[in-house]
């Protein structure tokens, strides 16, 4: 189980640093065994040697260079960052990244070998047009994207069910994931509403491998509830 943490614009480097730390001291003391990745903002990156893995939310497709207000390779370099969010459904939807950027992005990093957690996810209107509509919309969202790469993780986030508090069935999340499962032979994690009192129940469904986790990772303690839940699916 992968149990992975986005922080998004929350946080500070002062708070991230206070939650790693009482994190790696939850992991080591219970010893769990789910692989847990926190995804600071970019302030927040900073070298960790424990056994969290700590990730970009995104960066510029280059080593470095004329791109403003942008992060590029060796900023994280700098970190010994070497895992990194694609495609979440903010950088499409709310900061316009096309497939074709996404793309790009994707086989730079893949290039340095990064860990890569690839999301995809359709709105509402797709989903209410049925299945066949919805599977056309995540096979345009995987266009361009290597799928055979050994360090590929994808997340499952209906856009509509990220932040809202909503989330498809468990049934829905299931049959979603089974489908994926016939294309993609990688950890599939499932994001939009994780919280504590729904984690267990999602991570115990078929093809389920984790979850990716927004709001509801800010709270070090809560997510570590989450991690012990994986660990309950592990065993
Ligand atoms: P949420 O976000 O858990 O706050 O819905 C999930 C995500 O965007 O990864």
């Amino acid at each position: 189980m992968i149990v992975a943490g986005n922080f998004k614009a929350n946080m500070t480097r002062k708070s991230t640093a206070a939650y790693l730390e009482k994190l790696e001291q939850y992991i080591t003391e219970k010893e769990t065994t789910p692989q847990v990745m926190i995804f600071p903002p970019a302030t927040a990156l900073d070298s960790l040697k424990g056994k969290i893995l700590v990730g970009a939310q995104n960066a510029y497709p280059a080593q470095n260079g004329a791109f403003t207000g942008e992060t590029a390779l060796e900023q994280l370099e700098e970190f010994g960052i070497d895992t990194i969010l694609i495609g979440h459904s903010e950088r499409r939807h709310v900061l316009g990244e096309s497939q074709e950027a996404i793309a790009q992005k994707y086989a730079f990093y893949k290039e340095q070998g990064f860990t890569i957690v690839y999301c995809i996810g359709e709105p509402l209107e797709i989903r209410e047009e049925g299945n066949d509509v919805l599977m056309a919309y995540l096979d345009a969202q995987l266009v361009g994207i290597d799928l055979s790469y050994e360090k590929l993780v994808i997340a499952y986030e209906p856009v509509w069910a990220i932040g809202t508090g909503l989330t498809p069935s468990n049934s829905d999340i299931e049959l979603l994931h089974t489908a994926l499962r016939h294309k993609i032979e990688k950890p599939l994690l499932y994001g939009g509403s994780v919280k504590v009192n729904n984690a267990a129940e999602i991570m115990a469904l078929d093809n389920v491998d984790g979850v990716l986790v927004g709001g509801a990772s800010l709270d070090v303690d809560g997510f570590f509830s989450m991690v012990e839940d994986a660990q309950k699916c592990d065993s």
